[in-house]
């Protein structure tokens, strides 16, 4: 089973993520957590290129260098992992290229996006995914205390727009896409993202 977190930076899904983790741990399953992008060498040097706030990087390389991360990321160890039947969490998935260079750089619209990601992912996508919302300002007050990478540097107006993408995404697939309020309580999130997948678990 795979299954994804996504949100604007400092939306708390690295907490999620760690308790979510424990939690199946606990209740005996094999779980394993990737990051994007990340996760294999090739996907991590692409990841410094990537928020090397040094570099220049065009919106549309952006776009394809995430994508590579992911196809790496994808064949190398998540199909391995779900093949084994391991539960896969992933610390973002395409739906980050869809809200980021989709929404916030508008490198490309969400039918070509789509189509793109099942491409890049030879058609796997997440079996659930939870969204963690928290408004831009309370996103980049929770991470002041370190600098910020390429990424980050692109503004409260980017990470709006980025949000608003979250949004749509989230209402075209609210089968596969829970909005979670990211700004609640750790241990309250934490309660409604189990609640929500601890029946959907099989085994
Ligand atoms: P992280 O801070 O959650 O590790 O994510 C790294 C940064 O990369 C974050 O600012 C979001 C951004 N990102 C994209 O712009 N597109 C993508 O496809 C992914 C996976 C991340």
């Amino acid at each position: 089973m795979l299954i994804s977190f996504e949100g604007i930076d400092g939306c708390g899904k690295s907490t999620q993520i760690g308790r979510i983790r424990d939690r199946l741990v606990a209740a005996g399953f094999g779980v394993d957590l990737v990051r994007e992008p990340g996760g294999t060498p090739v996907s991590e040097r692409i990841r410094e290129l990537l928020l090397d706030d040094s570099l220049h990087v065009d919106p549309l390389s952006e776009l394809l260098l995430f994508s590579a991360a992911r196809a790496q990321l994808v064949r190398e160890r998540i199909r391995p992992l779900l093949a084994k039947g391991r539960v896969v969490l992933c610390d973002r998935f395409f739906d980050s290229t869809t809200a980021y260079q989709g929404g916030g750089r508008g490198v490309a619209d969400p039918e070509w996006l789509d189509a793109f990601h099942r491409r890049v992912t030879g058609g796997l996508a997440p079996d659930r995914t939870y969204l963690l919302v928290v408004s831009p300002r309370v996103g980049a007050a929770r991470r002041t205390e370190r600098a910020a990478d390429r990424m980050e540097q692109a503004g409260e107006a980017f990470l709006e727009r980025v949000d608003a993408a979250y949004r749509v995404l989230a209402a075209a697939e609210p089968e596969r896409i829970m909005l979670v309020d990211g700004e609640a309580d750790p241990g309250v999130i934490a309660e409604r993202i189990w609640a929500d997948l601890a029946p959907r678990l099989s085994g």
